[in-house]
């Protein structure tokens, strides 16, 4: 047996539960996703057992191997025409890389055509579809029988797991210790539940919500020991007016029980070193002058075969700016509509890969119809698509209007290509403007909602990637730039440590 000096001992194991609405590869609208999935990886590389709990919904992947155990949740099941108040939900277990992947199955809430709605607005009874996913979350646990150590709920349909654990569990002996823990990943979104429907959430009325309904965000901003969100900026944006989405009051009141930490992007599961949907794969080897021409010539291919079959217009040489986003007002597609001209004036084409309100790339469709060869839009979610996109553009856009952490900057940086960034939320922590600091910018960066401050940022950088010398060395910095999860796991870890200490 191998003994380890005293320092190098690992950290007690924790028991995590994750809660959370979407996880790579199980089911995915955005960002959330990949973040409650590469998270839960490093904590559980680092040695914790981390169960994350997701929905079965009907588009769910389901892993091979799955284990199926009955779960009693003490929560009335509309769906039941006897009227019990007792659902009865299966929980499907199996191992996923890192931590224990554990769906929620309950057909009449989660098998229907979308996750949250259909056809562009939202179930009514998704205050009961999240209650219900929630206890069965804290029954689980329970059922386990071994003391957890950290709850951690994300978003508004994760937030009534840490509410339940004060009202109804806090003095189970398996729930009740645990610390608890809300990630916020973007105050757009809330979970409103209005008054005549708020009888499935089991909350006593003077306590939780007011004479309208019940906002789970806000109770969840409440009741959690520890809230956090995806960056600094957008922790300090969040406490303004402006952008507090009318949650600021709730997020000042929790002084330093709030905080930010910036996501960081899976680097394994990102990487043009090994990514099978690229033409020709590409790394910063180790030997500098070989390296940066193994990147041009692998970001060449990418960029020939984008333009190939999309039909892009490339008769002589031209920069290719894209951008990759759910198709949602906040990314900015407004701007990029009304940008495009100038930016197609200076000679640039464009690629855009979207899914969600077609109707937001509808100016861009028009555009492109008036100047075909110019614009290439690409309304679906097409995962290997975007990992081409991040590849062949030599430019990527993010015009934001506002962005909680953005994972499209860093997957572009680590695949080599400069990015031109509104500067709000995380993309003000992670980009920096080449022209303000040349020596350690990584892109181009406005700061007014602007089309004409969006199309001079992107002036400034077609003008260094006119320039080759200069435009290879910034490109093989970007590509250097370390955004793996090794340092923002272990903020989450210290966090979670700090709220549990809170609780003792
Ligand atoms: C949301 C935010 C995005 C963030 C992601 C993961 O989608 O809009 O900025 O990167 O959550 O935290």
């Amino acid at each position: 047996m191998i003994r380890m000096p005293p320092a190098a001992r690992p950290e007690r194991r924790l028991r995590i539960a994750f809660v959370a609405s979407e996880v790579e590869p199980w089911f995915k609208t955005g960002g959330l996703a990949d973040v409650v999935d590469a998270l839960a990886r490093a904590l559980g590389r680092a040695g914790h057992a981390v169960d994350v709990f997701l929905p079965a919904y009907r588009h769910v992947r389901r892993p091979p191997g799955l284990e199926r155990s009955a779960l009693a949740v003490p929560v009335a099941d509309p769906g039941r025409h006897d009227e019990g108040d007792v659902a009865s939900v299966d929980i499907l277990a199996a191992r996923a890389d890192g931590y224990r992947l554990r769906l929620v199955e309950h057909p009449f809430s989660f098998d229907r055509e979308g996750a949250y709605g259909k056809g562009g607005a939202d179930y009514a009874d998704n205050g009961f579809r999240f209650a219900l996913f929630c206890r069965a979350v804290l029954e689980a646990v329970r059922a386990d029988g071994r003391p957890l150590d950290v709850l951690h709920a994300h978003d508004w349909q994760g937030a009534l797991a840490v509410v339940y654990r004060d009202a109804l569990y806090g003095s189970d002996p398996v729930v009740g210790p645990a610390a608890t823990v809300l990630t916020i990943h973007n105050l757009a979104y809330h979970g409103w539940v209005p008054r005549e429907r708020r009888g499935p959430l089991m909350l006593p009325e003077e306590t939780y919500g007011d004479a309208f309904g019940v906002d789970l965000l806000r109770e969840g901003i409440r009741a959690a020991d520890l809230v956090t969100t995806v960056s600094p900026t957008y922790a300090r944006e969040a406490l303004t007016p402006e952008s507090g989405m009318g949650l600021d009051g709730d997020l000042r009141a929790r002084g330093d029980r709030f905080v930010g930490i910036m996501n960081g992007l899976d680097t394994e599961l990102w990487d043009p070193a090994t990514d099978a949907a690229l033409p020709v794969r590409y790394a910063l080897v180790a030997d500098p002058g070989r390296g940066v021409a193994e990147v041009a010539a692998g970001k060449a291919a990418a960029k020939a075969d984008l333009v190939d079959r999309h039909g892009l217009d490339l008769a002589t040489e031209a920069p290719l700016l894209g951008l990759v986003g759910r198709l949602d007002p906040q990314k900015g597609f407004d701007l990029l509509t009304a940008a495009a001209p100038a930016i197609l004036g200076s000679g640039a084409r464009l690629v855009v890969l979207g899914s969600g309100h077609a109707e937001l790339v509808a100016g861009l469709r028009a555009l492109a119809a008036a100047r075909p060869g110019r614009i290439a839009v690409v309304e679906r979610f097409d995962r290997d698509e975007a990992r081409r996109i991040y590849a062949g553009s030599d430019l990527f856009l993010m015009p934001s209007r506002f962005e909680p952490s953005g994972q499209g900057q860093l997957i572009a940086f680590r695949y080599g290509t400069p990015v031109i960034a509104r500067r709000t939320g995380g993309l003000a922590d992670s980009v920096a403007d080449a022209d303000a600091d040349p020596e350690r910018g990584n892109g181009f960066v406005f700061d007014a909602a602007s089309p004409e401050a969006f199309a001079a940022a992107t002036r400034r950088a077609l003008a260094w990637w006119a320039e080759a010398d200069r435009w290879s060395r910034l490109r093989a910095r970007v590509m250097a730039l370390d955004h793996s999860w090794a340092v923002p796991a272990r903020a989450y870890l210290d966090a979670y440590r700090g709220a549990m200490a809170l609780r003792r």
